[in-house]
């Protein structure tokens, strides 16, 4: 698609479809965005007289001048905030895909809740984008429905001395859209597509067009080199598992970010085989990694100053005559070993192998991110990452992030108590706690001991937001892409 930013208004605009934006339960029935559309009376009342009662993202598309308006509500005043203005972008986009239309006319709203023009016309543009995302590439798609298709979009501002920051965050909401929809493909691509050489080879693409640097150790090696928690998981598998590491170092970097991504392309339960009830969805069990090739896509084509090292396992969890058994111990890359009396909590095996290994990069920060416990899909649903760290300076980052980009974190503690559910007593540490309790704290707190040395790490437990069970205004049912636009607020906030 193409974006344009131009200065005007929106009774100007020559095709397409033009949106207004309208506010619920206003004194003034005509308070129309921006304020003067307010002034084309017979408008307002044809708006009035639809039934239209401006609640958020309701929509009306009505005849007007020799073309069509698209009527968008907003919400309630008090209510507006920037994610109020992504999903207003979101819901006219795709109401306009659908009827139909190729060009979309969008006014970008100067109200205070919505902060700066540069930060607005992102998030509008990221909203739209974002919005008309389908997974088709493995379906034949109908003629009629190929044809609906959005070509461009004008956002349109009042005042000229507005553009040039207009322009810099539709710019920039470019190269977020670009990483997100990178992820999503990466995560409904389905497992036998989406295999650990195929992320292995997506990395090594990645770092071709970016110029970044990308070393994969593959299976063999792993085993050589003591990955054993990768190996582990891996070898129950016929698919051989992928280290990647990405790096992306510009010459004047202020910080170093270790990002570390669970990538189980597809996660069985291995010997602890999972119920086969929805266990097609373990598919997105990679959302971690996808995540991190997102945030590192972004990163390189924004030129963010910071360095960003992405840490990646690839594997499946399967169950084999080599997979693997509960009891089985093994020794992780960091000397510590671990009985796996549930092969089902593989997550915690790859990544203690990867935090461990970000230690060589002696990084200011670092996150890792895992859909790693159903327990944090139950405390958490799928409105909330679950967040567990021990440096509160990292935790009001995350959280600023999350507020800011609507990938919103929730706090769960890691009180040292709860690290003796983790103790084994043949090995160092057990891979599952015999209670049951607490199941996506004991997990972190399983991930804490390979950070020992580590200056900053947090963990986010991404197990209920990166797949929609539903449609949502920006985000279609399936892959979110969650963590990415969170990960690139993080290090471009970073002083
Ligand atoms: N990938 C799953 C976690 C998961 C569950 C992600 C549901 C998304 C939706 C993880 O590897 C897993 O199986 N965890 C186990 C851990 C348990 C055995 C301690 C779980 O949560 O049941
Ligand atoms: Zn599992
Ligand atoms: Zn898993």
């Amino acid at each position: 698609m193409r974006v344009s930013v131009k200065v005007g208004q929106l009774g100007q605009a020559r095709d397409g479809v033009v949106v207004y934006a309208a506010l619920e339960g206003e004194q003034r029935p005509d308070r129309l965005l921006p304020p003067y559309a307010a002034r084309d009376r017979a408008f307002v009342q044809l708006v009035k007289g639809s039934g239209f009662r401006g609640a958020a993202n309701e929509t009306v598309l009505l005849p007007k001048g020799r073309g069509w308006a698209l009527v968008v509500g907003l919400g309630k005043m008090k209510d507006l905030s920037l994610e109020q203005a992504r999903q207003f972008a979101g819901t006219a986009a795709r109401t306009a895909r659908a009827r139909g239309f190729r060009h979309l006319v969008l006014p970008v709203l100067r109200e205070r809740a919505f902060g700066q023009a540069s930060t607005v016309a992102q998030a509008l543009t990221e909203g739209a984008w974002l919005s008309l995302y389908r997974y088709d590439q493995l379906k034949q798609v109908p003629k009629h429905e190929k044809n609906k298709r959005l070509d461009a979009m004008t956002l349109l501002i009042e005042r000229s001395r507005d553009l040039g920051e207009a322009k810099r965050g539709a710019e920039k909401a470019e190269a977020v859209v670009e990483a997100v929809r990178l992820a999503r493909d990466l995560i409904n691509g389905p497992s036998n597509i989406v295999t650990p050489t195929y992320l292995a080879n997506h990395a090594r693409a990645l770092a071709k067009e970016l110029k970044l640097k990308c070393t994969v150790t593959p299976f063999a090696q792993l085993k050589r080199l003591g990955f054993g928690g990768i190996v582990g998981v891996a070898q129950g598998s016929p698919h051989p598992a992928q280290f990647i590491v990405l790096e992306y170092h510009p010459s004047r970097a202020k910080a170093t970010f270790a990002l570390c991504g669970k990538g189980i392309t597809f996660d069985s339960g291995g010997i602890s085989i999972k119920p086969s009830a929805k266990m097609e969805q373990m598919k997105y069990d990679m959302s971690g990694a996808a995540a991190v090739l997102g945030a590192m896509k972004a990163a390189a084509t924004l030129k963010l100053p910071v360095r960003v090292v992405g840490i990646i396992a690839a594997t499946e969890n399967m169950p084999s005559g080599t997979a693997q058994k509960p009891g089985d111990v093994l020794k992780t890359l960091s000397g510590k070993t671990v009985e796996v009396l549930n092969t089902d909590a593989e997550g915690r095996l790859v990544l203690a192998d990867c935090l461990h290994y970000a230690k060589r990069y002696k990084p200011d920060c670092v996150v890792d991110l895992a859909t790693l416990t159903g327990a944090c899909v139950v405390a958490l649903g799928a409105e909330a990452i679950g967040l567990m760290t021990k440096n509160e300076r990292l935790a009001a980052r995350l959280n600023h992030a999350g507020q800011a980009t609507y990938e919103r974190v929730w706090r769960l503690p890691l009180w040292d108590e709860y690290g003796p559910a983790m103790k084994s007593d043949i090995a160092d540490l057990r891979n599952v706690t015999n209670t049951g309790e607490a199941g996506t704290i004991t997990a972190a707190k399983f991930l804490e001991e390979f950070t020992e040395g580590l200056k900053a790490w947090a963990h986010l437990d991404i197990a209920g937001t990166a797949w929609s069970e539903k449609d949502k205004p920006y985000v279609p049912k399936g892959a979110v892409g969650i963590g990415v636009r969170l990960l690139v607020k993080l290090m471009e906030n970073w002083r």
